[in-house]
């Protein structure tokens, strides 16, 4: 094991550079122009991991493609060993507000522990760490106590449709004991976390229909609805003053924190003053009775993502808009259904929509939100490898993001997944500026070395 801990250590500047050079790919599922980004950027991903010793290829799916990567296969008097699957994704959020980054999103840039670019965290620069480890097992020749296979995706942030259609072909080949997965977060450097559940997500996009073109908004103005305003009213009923969401049915399936639960939550790290330094809001909004980490990892949200209609240019142009469109999700907790809350909220918005507008809703793909137990064997040697890797006593945690293949692994392959996060609060995932903490990236790579031995020992 030191010979591994050393060649990290030896190697950081050049893994560093790995990093830059995976950065660099502007792999945006989201967008059809980057499609042959992402696919040299998943060509990018298997030649490393061949460079490093694993058996990898590149498989194509009805979307972007999937890398899957093994470690070799022992000479075959070696026992069985346990087997995991390390999944990860290679695709990013859009970079979009251009103008508020420092330096262009997929230029790295580091600034003291700091590295900035898209993707960074979220989640190259966490899946990285992990291949870095089995780097350092298999240039040392120090031998691996589990089998692993990389699983890295490039859909994960449309909702990693082709993956799930790729478990269950490939059942057999991916069967393993569990999933590791580091695209969560910790709350500082001094609490390394295991992440036990995750919110879930039900995605639409709603259109109100006005006029049948822009109109002058002075010769009809005031005898035609403006779909931008009725879009408005109609959105502005779905939350009430008290930050709960006023859509029948929304809450029927959540299921009330436990007192134990809620005592855990208080217990950790959390500072008002500085989150709301950290999101730039000068007071919090939230669902009333509930504290802000419980607002954010274990009650349901609704949001609006994005909202669209009539003149963007410069000036002003004074029009009618023909539509108006908004992008909106609901975070879900365990237990609620993305398509019956999806179903929810279409139903209310049918409702309320006025006679005036022709309403058009469209569901894209969700996500289940996620729950395991933190007490199993796997979970219990997860928190041996962060609190060795990091020196300090792991916290359990629920959050808040959604990491939509998560349930298929539990459907199709019936393995729970490991949610080891190496994101700081303030590394702007999703935001502008994003980044990775070089110590985060260090000691993840350690956690990842130290993971194989506590999961192979805790395997029996
Ligand atoms: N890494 C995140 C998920 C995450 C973030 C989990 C923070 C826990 C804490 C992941 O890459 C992500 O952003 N997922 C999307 C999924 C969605 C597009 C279906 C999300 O949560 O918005
Ligand atoms: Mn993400």
């Amino acid at each position: 094991m030191q010979a591994v801990i050393d060649y990290l250590k030896q190697n950081e500047a050049r893994s560093i550079d790995a990093l830059c050079d995976y950065l660099r790919f502007p792999s945006v599922s989201a967008q059809a122009e980057h499609r042959e980004d992402l696919r040299a950027c998943a060509e990018w991903v298997a030649n490393h991991c061949r460079q490093i010793g694993l058996e990898a290829r590149v498989c194509p799916t009805a979307g972007h493609p999937v890398v899957v990567a093994k470690t070799p296969s022992p000479a075959s008097t070696s026992p069985r060993r346990p087997r995991f699957v390390v999944y990860g994704h290679y695709d990013v959020q859009p970079p979009e507000p251009f103008d508020l980054w420092k330096s262009p999103p997929f230029e790295p840039r580091i600034e003291g522990r700091s590295l900035f670019a898209r993707g960074a965290c979220d989640n190259k620069g966490q899946n990285l760490a992990h291949l870095i480890a089995v780097e350092a097992y298999l240039k040392t020749g120090t031998e691996l106590p589990c089998e692993l296979i990389f699983v890295i995706e490039g859909e994960e942030e449309v909702g990693s449709s082709s993956l799930a259609a790729f478990l269950r072909e490939h059942q057999a080949e991916l069967a393993c004991e569990a999933v590791v997965i580091s695209d969560t977060g910790m709350p500082s450097p001094k609490h390394p976390a295991l992440t036990y559940a995750l919110r879930g997500i039900a995605a639409l996009e709603v259109l109100v229909h006005g006029p049948a073109r822009d109109l002058h908004s002075g010769i009809f103005g005031g005898t035609v609805d403006n779909p931008a305003l009725a879009l408005c009213q109609l959105l502005a009923k779905l939350r009430d003053k008290r930050g709960r969401i006023a859509i029948p049915g929304f809450y029927d399936d959540v299921q009330p924190l436990s007192a134990y639960e809620r005592k855990q939550m208080a217990r950790l790290p959390f500072n008002e003053r500085e989150y709301r330094k950290l999101v730039g809001v000068k007071q919090l909004f939230g669902e009333r009775g509930y504290t802000p980490i419980e607002q954010r990892s274990a009650r349901p949200t609704f949001e609006i993502n994005g909202l669209t209609s009539g003149y963007q240019g410069e000036g002003s142009k004074t029009i009618i808009p023909a539509w108006a469109r908004a992008k909106i999700t609901a975070r879900l907790v365990p237990n609620q259904d993305p398509a019956r809350i999806a179903r929810l909220i279409r139903l209310h918005l049918q409702k309320l929509c006025p006679p005036t507008v022709r309403l058009e809703v469209q569901v894209t793909r969700g996500a289940d939100p996620y729950l395991v137990s933190p007490e199993g064997p796997h979970a219990q040697a997860a928190l041996r490898a962060l609190k060795a890797a990091f020196g300090f006593d792991p916290v359990l945690l629920r959050e808040g993001g959604s990491i939509p293949i998560v349930n298929d692994f539990k459907k199709c392959l019936h393995a729970d997944s490991l949610m080891l996060g190496l994101a700081l609060p303030d590394d702007n995932a999703h935001s502008p500026n994003e980044k990775f903490d070089l110590d985060c990236f260090a000691k993840g790579q350690l956690m990842s070395a130290f993971l194989w031995r506590e999961l192979a020992a805790a395997q029996g």
